[in-house]
């Protein structure tokens, strides 16, 4: 049973294969948390739940002011505000009365086997109920009516568990959320660094690295999305911890909208983590009996290094998080226009497109931006979903007929939640535009956003497109999103309604996003924003795939791809080969490999020596396919750390083969360099399909190998196979 209640201690114990969790029902039924950390055999330990007092002065409710309790220094399951614990909180609620002390105790629990959906939210899933156990632990503020569920689902053949809340009024008057985080987690160190993804566009999810200090600390996107510039992504390393070892507490936030990850460290040297909903720009009301479900956070917790963190969220989110017919099924190889002709296309463009990619091996064809309404380039018709057939003369029929002749299936492109000013739509409905009335809204990109917090507009905007997808023989669809939210609120939400915009336009896009995933359950949906500004767990419940980066320049990408591997799957993270790039054309294929591979140029342009190169990745490709997503990855050498060169290693699950990649980013003169290989079996012989050496797995993981020989100039590559013999 990866979940226990000791009812003589009054204590929960939740296992995964790598942790365990202890949270204790205290006192004055104070819920504690007594323990996150490798598994242990107790179910109870004493010692916890009182800490040195005095942050400056101890407040506690009298009855238990005997034990050393205050709430200010106690490990509080999930912190509330305003009832001595002064710490950064989870919750802070406006109650009837207009304050916004909360103080919730222990009323009671539940565990059972399998795992609940939220409402209307996107998260994780069981396969069957036997994988994970749920237990929801119920608490009240009995003053003002506050409840509370936190759920906790286990599962127990992997590192991880999930998280979230449940508030429910059960006042007599309305009340008003201010914070509802996902979790909080209070953990009784500080020596840890915070390692989180940074970034901009064409320049995603760069790792950084600091020792946490005291005060508050953190990430966020208050961008209406969750960003180019941070991701929902906090892992906690021990300040010794590589790749290889120490412990790492690993944390993604299930949400596509404004989102914060904070840790806060308190003069005991302890640090109090919280992750979910970011309270900026953020408030929900709730009339009385109603409730608001926070998203989902997954935790994970690993003392193997944050290469097994990675290693551990990217099986779960390939088995737990990706779903639908593409989750298992070879997924179509394409080719996109964007980068190849960007809005200057026609029918016979793309069909010539598609014949020469079919001569290479290509199977999908994507026809990018450009092909609705006036769209010849960005400054108008964005909403104006209707064929553009000065383009395509007689819709898309035509073009899809010459692409399936050509071999290929057909994608395309949308960016639903958007509207041009320039556009059919917008002089239709001008109102449909977020915006705050009496103020020009911000323009980004030539366009305004969509306001799919309205039904109204969702249901427009899906009609739509149901009428393209439904009426034409789609096989995939790339939905982008290329710009922030400013001036964040609808037409249509009452005053005392308007802080509750941002969340409300999160909803509506699940809402379509569902009603498209629903609907045609076998298109690909590919999820981009910008590259990658929604590159969340959240959009992967939609899409088993997202575009990572505008920048496809394989050097560049080394950086970005290293950073979306500290906790996204290889199956998830799309990756073209272009033209537009500094290095030659296998470093462009060895890069794009490590994702979902793909090609954004034009193919008619290539050399015959670049097609036949083509040919021979497209081989790869094929060969490599389950064993770079369901393989195990290893960053050997990470080009954050090391200026000359990355080098990574995905090993096929059952360890028959491994694909070792060495980039040379800039050439090393000092020579001898040595990798060891991880992951192999040790008592396995291995071929290198350069050399045709056939040596153990015990010695390619203890002696390694030498890298002189390889990648030898700027920008070049090799990937070597090993298989077992
Ligand atoms: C931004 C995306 O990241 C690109 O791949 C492309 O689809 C353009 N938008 C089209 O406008």
């Amino acid at each position: 049973m990866p979940i226990t209640f000791d009812s003589v201690h009054r204590t929960f114990k939740l296992d995964t294969a790598t942790s365990s969790y202890i949270i204790k029902i205290f006192d004055e039924n104070y819920i504690l948390n007594l323990y996150y950390g490798a598994p242990i055999p107790e179910t109870y330990f004493p010692g916890r739940e009182c800490r040195a007092q005095n942050a400056s002065f101890s407040l506690a409710n009298p009855v238990i002011t005997e034990n050393g309790f205050t709430p200010d220094t106690a490990p509080i399951e999930y912190g509330c505000n305003g009832a001595a614990d002064f710490r950064i909180s989870a919750l802070s609620v406006r109650n009837f009365r207009g304050d916004s002390v909360t103080d919730i105790r222990y009323t009671g629990h539940k565990i059972y086997p399998g795992k609940p959906e939220i409402p209307g939210q996107p998260s994780t899933y069981v396969n069957s109920d036997d994988e994970a156990d749920t237990l929801e632990l119920y608490a009240e503020d009995c003053v003002t009516g506050v409840k509370v569920t936190l759920y906790y689902t286990v599962f127990k053949n992997c590192g991880v568990m999930t998280r979230r809340a449940r508030i429910e009024n059960g006042g007599e008057g309305e009340c008003e959320l201010e914070r509802a985080f996902s979790l909080c987690v209070d953990i009784p160190s500080m020596d840890y660094d915070m390692i989180s993804l940074y970034g901009r566009w064409i320049n995603e999810r760069n790792i950084q690295r600091h020792p946490l200090a005291h005060g508050v600390q953190g990430v966020e996107s208050k961008r209406g999305v969750s960003s180019h510039t941070q991701n929902p992504f906090v892992a906690l390393a021990a300040r010794d911890a590589t790749e290889e070892h120490g412990e790492v507490f690993g944390f993604n936030l299930v949400y596509s909208g404004n989102f914060s990850a904070l840790a806060e460290c308190d003069f005991n040297h302890t640090t109090r983590f919280i992750m979910g909903i970011n309270p900026t720009d953020f408030g929900w009301k709730l009339a009385p009996g109603e409730s608001f479900d926070t998203p989902e956070a997954v935790m994970v917790y690993t003392t193997q290094g944050i290469g097994e963190m990675s290693r551990i969220f990217h099986r779960f989110y390939n088995n737990n998080l990706i779903r639908g017919r593409w989750k298992t099924q070879k997924r179509p190889l394409l080719i996109n226009s964007w980068e190849a002709a960007f809005f200057d296309f026609d029918t016979d463009k793309l069909i010539a497109f598609a014949n020469v990619a079919s001569e290479l091996g290509v199977e999908m064809l994507v026809m990018d931006d450009g092909w609705f309404g006036k769209r010849n380039n960005d400054w108008t018709s964005l909403g104006d979903w209707y064929v553009n057939e000065e383009k395509l003369p007689g819709g898309l029929a035509p073009l899809i007929e010459g692409v399936n002749k050509a071999g290929l299936k057909f994608g395309i492109w949308y960016e639903p939640e958007m509207i041009s000013p320039d556009s059919d739509l917008y002089r239709a409905h001008p109102d449909w535009a977020v915006h705050v009335e009496g103020r020009e809204p911000m323009i980004g990109r030539h366009q305004y956003v969509l306001d799919v917090s309205r039904k109204d507009v969702r249901d427009y905007i899906w009609d739509r497109m149901y009428e393209v997808l439904a009426n034409n023989k789609i096989d995939y669809v790339k939905w982008d999103f290329n710009r922030n939210i400013s001036d964040a609120s609808s037409a249509i939400l009452p005053k005392e309604h308007k802080k509750e915009f941002f969340h409300r336009f999160i909803l509506g896009t699940y809402d379509l996003m569902n009603r498209l995933v629903t609907t045609f359950p076998d298109i690909l949906l590919e999820n981009c924003s910008g590259g990658g500004g929604r590159f969340d767990p959240a959009m992967l419940c939609y899409s088993p795939q997202i575009w990572t980066s505008d920048n496809t320049d394989p050097i560049d990408r080394l950086y970005s791809q290293f950073g979306t591997s500290m906790c996204y799957p290889a199956s998830c993270m799309s990756a073209h080969v272009s033209a537009n790039s500094r290095t030659g054309y296998e470093t462009k294929g060895n890069v794009a490999l490590w994702g979902t591979f793909g090609y954004e140029l034009d193919p008619r342009k290539l050399t015959e020596e670049q097609r036949e190169l083509v040919k021979a990745q497209i081989a790869k490709y094929h060969d490599t396919y389950w064993l770079i997503r369901r393989g195990d990855l290893y960053r050997l050498v990470s080009p954050y750390e090391n200026p000359y060169r990355a080098v990574w290693e995905i090993v096929e699950e059952d360890r028959s083969r491994a694909l070792l990649t060495v980039v040379t980013m800039r050439r090393e003169l000092a020579p001898h360099n040595i990798v060891k290989l991880r992951g192999l079996d040790p008592d396995r012989m291995y071929k290198n399909d350069l050399t045709g050496e056939v040596l153990s797995g015990a010695l390619l993981m203890n002696a390694g190998i030498i890298i002189d020989g390889l990648a030898r100039e700027d920008g070049s590559s090799d990937a070597i196979m090993f298989t077992a013999v």
